[in-house]
């Protein structure tokens, strides 16, 4: 990371410990919302939906799950092609059903269809299993074993003309390919890129997170409970804060995602329970004394 970067992320991230530190509780604070560089505000949580529709829960039970998280205001729904091939998106179609207005919808395609007619397909395919005309947002799901990446940017572009996908984004982006990406014509339209981000693997704090600040670009952190299993909610500092704000485990892993303002975080649950602690976190803020000792027990 140069120098500029980092004085900026630590100017950032001060000024938004400051900001944190003021409500210790605030369970009645606003929904946290995410600005994108083009204006649109998003809410800071949203749901993911890597395992839903192939059988770790009941259909049913999964369906009610998404959609209970909707009504709480967990609105942006992140999916891909390639989860339980297509399965993902054919869930989603249902529970959005007659409620396309109140969802941000996020889709991803596979790199072994990132040329300009893959592409074209995938996103058709994507849209018809979703059972929509548009996505809010579509990301290239990874870098590698990417050919031309100029001619995914200027087919992505094609598909914002012909408002099949609203805004596009990239996925598992390194600094090195980040640059490589804004080097490209419109390579800078990118709105987003979504990165693994809990407090179990903050590697991206290291420059991936600064890179995305000084672009102004806001990063989606996918596995923000620590993954499948969920790790990170079974670690006493976070147990400890969870019981003291009288929230969940799930509630303060997220909080502490989300705090800067400029991260969406993505958990998924086919669980009406877990989605109903999850969705808490929207409001929660986490105070500096809780920062504190979420860093000590999670070492950046
Ligand atoms: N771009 C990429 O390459 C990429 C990679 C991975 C993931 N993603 C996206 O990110 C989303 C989330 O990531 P993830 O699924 O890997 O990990 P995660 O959201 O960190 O964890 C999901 C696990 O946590 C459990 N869980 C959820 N809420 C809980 C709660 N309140 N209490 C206890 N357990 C809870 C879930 O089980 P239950 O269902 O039983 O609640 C599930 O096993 C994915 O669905 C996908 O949309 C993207």
């Amino acid at each position: 990371m140069n120098a500029i970067t980092r004085r900026r992320f630590a100017a950032c991230s001060a000024g938004l410990i400051s900001a944190l530190s003021l409500p210790r509780i605030a369970t009645s604070a606003a929904a946290q919302t995410v600005s994108l560089s083009d204006g649109t505000v998003v809410p800071a949580l949203g749901q993911g939906s890597a395992r839903l529709g192939q059988g770790r829960h009941p259909l049913a039970e999964e369906e009610q799950a998404m959609s209970t998280g909707l009504s709480l205001g967990m609105t942006l729904i992140d999916t891909a092609e390639i989860y339980g091939d297509g399965k993902a998106e054919q869930l989603i179609g249902r529970v959005i059903k007659g409620r396309r207005e109140e969802v941000f919808l996020v889709s991803k395609v596979w790199p072994s269809h990132a040329t300009r007619a893959g592409i074209q397909s995938a996103c058709s395919a994507s849209l018809a299993r979703l059972g929509t005309d548009h996505l809010d947002l579509y990301l290239l799901h990874w870098p590698d074993r990417v050919k031309d990446l100029a001619e995914v940017v200027g087919t992505f572009e094609q598909l914002r003309a012909g408002g099949q996908i609203w805004r596009w984004g990239v996925s598992n982006f390194g600094v090195a390919e980040l640059d490589r990406l804004f080097r490209i014509p419109a390579g800078e339209h990118c709105a987003t890129n979504q990165v693994s981000y809990s407090l179990a693997d903050r590697k991206v704090e290291r420059d991936v997170l600064p890179w995305c600040v000084q672009h102004r670009m806001p990063i989606m952190a996918y596995s923000p409970l620590g993954g499948e299993g969920s790790r990170v909610l079974r670690n006493p500092a976070v147990q400890r804060i969870a019981s003291s704000q009288g929230q969940s485990s799930a509630a303060v892993a997220l909080a502490w995602a989300m705090r800067s303002g400029n991260v969406i975080a993505i958990p998924e649950s086919g669980s009406v329970a877990h989605v109903r602690e999850n969705a808490a976190a929207l409001t929660l803020r986490l105070g500096l004394d809780e920062l504190r000792q979420l860093d000590q027990a999670f070492p950046a």
